[in-house]
């Protein structure tokens, strides 16, 4: 939606609309309503260039409304099939429609037209005069790529002064985001954009990130490569990250970015012993949770979890004070046992709705060391924190946002989080903050109905996680995705996670991939599990993988996260590098 317009430049030009009803006499003959229609052509005599959205409006596609009144001082302006109106008035009031109709109702004596609201939790305002024009909705179909040493090959000849950088493994994928017609191509610090495309034509960014332009007509990008005075074309963005040679050279683990002012446990390396956490909200309901848990116990391979796991901790997510806290060195019954006895209880939770969850504090709790609860979780030899697995299942949303903090420590223990969280919250405000927490640290944030719906979701306890990427999307697109660095893909499990829960926008998402064997793409839908955001595909062949991307498609234009993870039950022989 475009925020107020602010109109300098105002010129009064009348309709010629002829009619004799009465109302119609008034706009026409007695001037009481002024109403303009403008498309590309007059939209500069009503718009000031000073304005921020000069450029956009009078760089969109615009075309003339149609405008019907009635007899009662109706006006109706509306908008061929396929754009969407924008009305505004001289004062910087504006309003972008997202239909194709706008109606009001003239007032003839004050001369002012008040647009009438469809939806009533909107203002009702009020034009001096009503302006309109129709946006048309582009479809733009340029090309983007992002590259990295992997899949560079079929871009660039040997022959390029660029090749050996642009080859070098030090080179990184840019990430894609994509916001209608513009697209972005961001790279970390330490690394500088280089762009090119099929012409030779190539810039290195002094930026870490750079917008291109889709122009509809053309399919080829405008791109603003720092000179203000235009834009430069480019027939595909193809974005490569190239180490920054005047900078400083980037991290040495080159796609973390772990603060600076965080310690990294240099004695966290991927070991066969390792701590797994339950947390779950008091506000559950504590039948269905524990059917989910009945379940999800008894498909846990004892075996895997001999081998993997000697210790566990449960522990409740408890709501203001009432902690309830243990853990069992046992063994797997024993923390079944423990997991029952501590069923929810809404008696221990908070009571209104307006209170967020306390769940990063929670999160948090295993890695700092101030409350009474740390000193038993971080100080105990019995469960280490390095490498530990959190399940959590959220009732209530968090009211936090600001997580930088927690995601540099769980970043330097490597604690793996797997978030379900409801699309029926007892309250809180920000499902997105755990969202994004998970993304940021290699974790997983599923959106359930309810808990009865837990059970379709209990698979992933035995497995590690060897690979995770966190690609923006929006709209529809396709994606590169960096390549998975492992020789035998078979057993190998792609969980995928889209961001979109309560799921509404969300369309589709495909995976292709190429095993280095073979010529032949693979192409594979993620189908969706019953009631999540969340998809599963088992990779079979005995072979590694050389190229990857994804398809995606979702119905509006909102830029979001899709987690790719791969899991597989081989031993770990270092950390998968985190992504924002
Ligand atoms: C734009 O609007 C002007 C004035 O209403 C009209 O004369 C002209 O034909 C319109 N141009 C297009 C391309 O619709
Ligand atoms: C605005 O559009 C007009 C007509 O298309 C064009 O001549 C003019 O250069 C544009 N101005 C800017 C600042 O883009
Ligand atoms: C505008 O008026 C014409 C003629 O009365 C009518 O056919 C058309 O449906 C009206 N359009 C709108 C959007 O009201
Ligand atoms: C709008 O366009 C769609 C697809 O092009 C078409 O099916 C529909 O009938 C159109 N509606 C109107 C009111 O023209
Ligand atoms: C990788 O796959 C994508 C999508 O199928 C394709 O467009 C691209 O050309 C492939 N890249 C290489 C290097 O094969
Ligand atoms: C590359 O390094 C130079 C010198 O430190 C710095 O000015 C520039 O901003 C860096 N570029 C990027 C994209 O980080
Ligand atoms: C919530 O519970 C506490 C303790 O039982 C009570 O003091 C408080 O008034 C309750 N608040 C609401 C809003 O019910
Ligand atoms: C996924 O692939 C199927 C079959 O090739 C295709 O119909 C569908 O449109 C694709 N989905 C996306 C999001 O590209």
């Amino acid at each position: 939606m475009l925020p107020l317009l602010l109109l300098l430049l105002f010129s009064l030009l009348f309709s010629s609309g002829s009619a004799d009803s009465s109302c119609k006499d008034l706009f026409r003959i007695s001037v009481s309503c002024a109403f303009q229609q403008l498309n590309n052509s007059n939209i500069q005599n009503y718009i000031n260039p000073s304005n921020p959205f000069y450029k956009t409006l009078n760089s969109t596609q615009l075309r003339t409304p149609e405008v019907n009144f009635t007899s009662d001082c109706h006006i109706t302006m509306y908008c061929d099939n396929g754009s969407s109106i924008l009305t505004f008035d001289d004062t910087g009031l504006g309003k972008m429609y997202n239909s194709p109709i706008a109606t009001g109702e003239c007032d003839p004596t004050t001369r002012e037209v008040t647009m009438l609201i469809q939806d009533p939790s909107e203002n009702e305002f009020t034009y001096t005069q009503l302006l309109g024009t129709c946006l048309v909705k582009e479809k733009c179909e340029c090309t983007a790529i992002a590259l990295d040493s992997l899949n560079i090959g079929g871009f660039i000849d040997s022959t390029s002064p660029f090749y050996s950088q642009m080859t070098s493994s030090d080179s990184k994928l840019p990430f894609i985001s994509v916001s209608g017609c513009t697209t972005s191509m961001i790279c970390g610090p330490g690394y500088s954009l280089l762009l090119f495309d099929d012409t030779g034509l190539g810039k290195v960014f002094e930026t870490l990130s750079v917008s291109g332009q889709c122009i509809a007509k053309t399919n080829k990008w405008k791109v603003d490569t720092g000179s203000r005075v235009r834009l430069t074309t480019f027939n595909q963005m193809y974005g490569i990250c190239v180490v920054n040679d005047s900078g400083n050279p980037p991290a040495v683990s080159t796609s973390t970015t772990i603060p600076t002012t965080t310690t990294v446990d240099t004695n966290c390396t991927p070991s066969s012993l390792i701590t797994v956490v339950y947390a779950y909200s008091n506000d559950l309901d504590a039948e269905e949770f524990s059917d989910y848990w009945n379940l999800e116990h008894s498909q846990q391979n004892p075996e895997n979890l001999v081998r993997l796991w000697i210790k566990y901790a449960n522990i409740d997510l408890t709501l203001l004070t009432k902690t309830v806290y243990s853990i069992t060195t046992l063994g797997s019954n024993e923390l079944g046992q423990s997991v029952t006895a501590r069923l929810p209880d809404p008696s221990l939770g908070f009571n209104t709705s307006a209170t967020g969850s306390d769940v990063l504090k929670f999160i948090e709790v295993p890695t700092i060391s101030s409350s009474h609860r740390i000193e038993k979780f971080a100080d105990n030899t019995e469960a280490p924190l390095c490498g530990a697995r959190m399940f959590i299942c959220v009732k209530r949303y968090p009211n936090e946002v600001n997580i930088d903090r927690l995601v540099a420590k769980l970043r330097a223990h490597h604690i793996l989080l797997h978030i379900y969280v409801t699309d029926t919250p007892t309250g809180g405000l920000h499902s997105e903050t755990l969202y994004d927490l998970a993304s940021r640290t290699n974790g997983m944030c599923m959106f359930y109905e309810d808990a009865g719906s837990l059970k379709w979701d209990v698979n992933k306890r035995g497995q590690n996680l060897f690979y995770a990427t966190n690609p923006k999307v929006s709209g529809r697109g396709s994606v590169q995705l960096p390549v998975p660095q492992k020789e035998v893909m078979a057993g190998c499990e792609f969980h995928i996670v889209v961001e979109d829960g309560p799921l509404k926008f969300f369309e589709g998402v495909n995976l292709s991939w190429k095993y280095s064997s073979s010529s032949e793409p693979m192409v594979q839908g993620v189908g969706l599990m019953y009631f999540f955001n969340y998809g599963v595909i088992d990779l079979w062949y005995g072979d590694s993988l050389s190229n990857l991307s994804m398809q995606y498609s979702y119905s509006d234009e909102k830029v979001r996260t899709v987690q790719v993870r791969l899991y597989s039950y081989d031993k770990l022989s270092s950390w998968p590098a985190y992504e924002d």
